[in-house]
């Protein structure tokens, strides 16, 4: 019934960082490639589920787009904009707050960890994310949502309001999207801390490398990164109870496109004196285009908001009837 068409999106609340590259972005590029229907988001609604400011949420915006683009995500043949230009979403995540169960949200482990023990103070959006995030997708009727782990519980929540969409309105009207979670570099960890994710919005910038970070910062961050002292070994076995290596690695083997295995024939036996430079040069080599196409762009920024605006009005176009459709079924 449901034609194959993948949504994801990416908040633009700061520096985009390796871990979004290798989770996010550059699959996507990978995906609009393998000739499937992409439509990619710039969720700036859930970015103000916490403080933004907003000269910097306008900037951040449209720096993300030129990240997409820069990676290799073609608006031509991609939907690319930015979430709150097209009100289906808003829309559409109110008529999904009310089929969402409070005790489904409560369950969120990005809410508990985002929230701590201060819930009383964090906004009402927060808590109410992940049911924004399944309108986000479910307007689409996507079918598939690539997404780096620590999203995996979001699209289940998604699929439970689906069925309970379905189930109480008696329906088959929405689909049950697949997280695609996909390769070597799912999980990025935070150079300085092997237990934390890496991201945009850790206070260290010691602990992630962003997009835009130069070839010296970028070999510096490396040659910093928490390690232990042993080598690197030969097999995988090696590096289970070692994940700031295995973290490494991994980075290694998604920036070559190779296997941590095969990285593993190349670097095992070595240390990281040797394996940490080689590491820099890499990701320089495969960053260091992509942050040079997104200041070339972000040179134009008019032409980036031309871009989003017909991002916009094509996605529109798909949202829309779905939306009205949705209304309709609910009796309105
Ligand atoms: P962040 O967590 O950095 O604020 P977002 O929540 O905007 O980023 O996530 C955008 C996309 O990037 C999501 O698909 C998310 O799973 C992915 N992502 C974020 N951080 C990482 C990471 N460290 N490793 C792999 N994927 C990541
Ligand atoms: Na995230």
């Amino acid at each position: 019934k449901f034609k194959p068409r993948i949504f994801s999106g990416i908040q633009p609340s700061g520096n985009l960082t390796l871990g979004n590259y290798l989770g996010a972005l550059k699959r996507f590029a990978q995906k609009q490639d393998e000739g499937i229907e992409t439509i990619y988001c710039l969720v700036d609604l859930h970015a103000i589920t916490v403080w933004q400011d907003p000269e910097d949420l306008k900037r951040q915006t449209r720096e993300a787009a030129a990240a997409f683009i820069a990676s290799g995500v073609d608006p031509t043949r991609s939907v690319l904009f930015n979430q709150s230009q097209v009100s289906a979403h808003a829309e559409m995540g109110w008529l999904l707050n009310c089929v969402a169960r409070m005790g489904w949200m409560n369950r969120m482990t990005q809410w508990k960890d985002k929230a701590g023990k201060s819930a009383e103070k964090q906004s009402l959006g927060l808590f109410a994310y992940p049911a924004l995030m399944a309108a986000d997708i479910l307007t689409y009727h996507a079918t598939m949502v690539p997404v780096g782990e620590d999203q995996k519980q979001h699209v289940e929540l998604t699929r439970d309001i689906a069925a309970k969409f379905n189930h109480d309105y008696k329906t088959d009207f929405f689909p049950s999207p697949e997280p695609l979670i996909e390769g070597v570099a799912t999980r990025v960890m935070s150079l300085r801390d092997g237990s934390k994710k890496m991201s945009k919005s850790d206070p260290s910038d010691a602990s992630r490398i962003n997009l835009t970070d130069d070839a010296d910062t970028i070999a510096k961050k490396f040659r910093k990164a928490v390690t232990d002292p042993a080598e690197l070994p030969f097999e995988m076995e090696g590096l289970e109870a070692r994940p700031e290596a295995r973290n490494l690695v991994n980075i290694y083997a998604a920036l070559a496109d190779m296997s941590p295995e095969a990285v593993l024939g190349e670097f095992g036996g070595k240390g990281f004196g040797t394996f940490k430079p080689a590491l820099a040069d890499l990701a320089v080599a495969k960053l260091e285009p992509i942050s040079r196409e997104m200041g070339r762009l972000m040179a134009d920024p008019a032409e980036i908001d031309r871009t989003l605006s017909e991002g916009a009005a094509r996605a529109r176009a798909i949202a829309q009837p779905i939306l009205e459709e949705t209304l309709d079924i609910m009796g309105m």
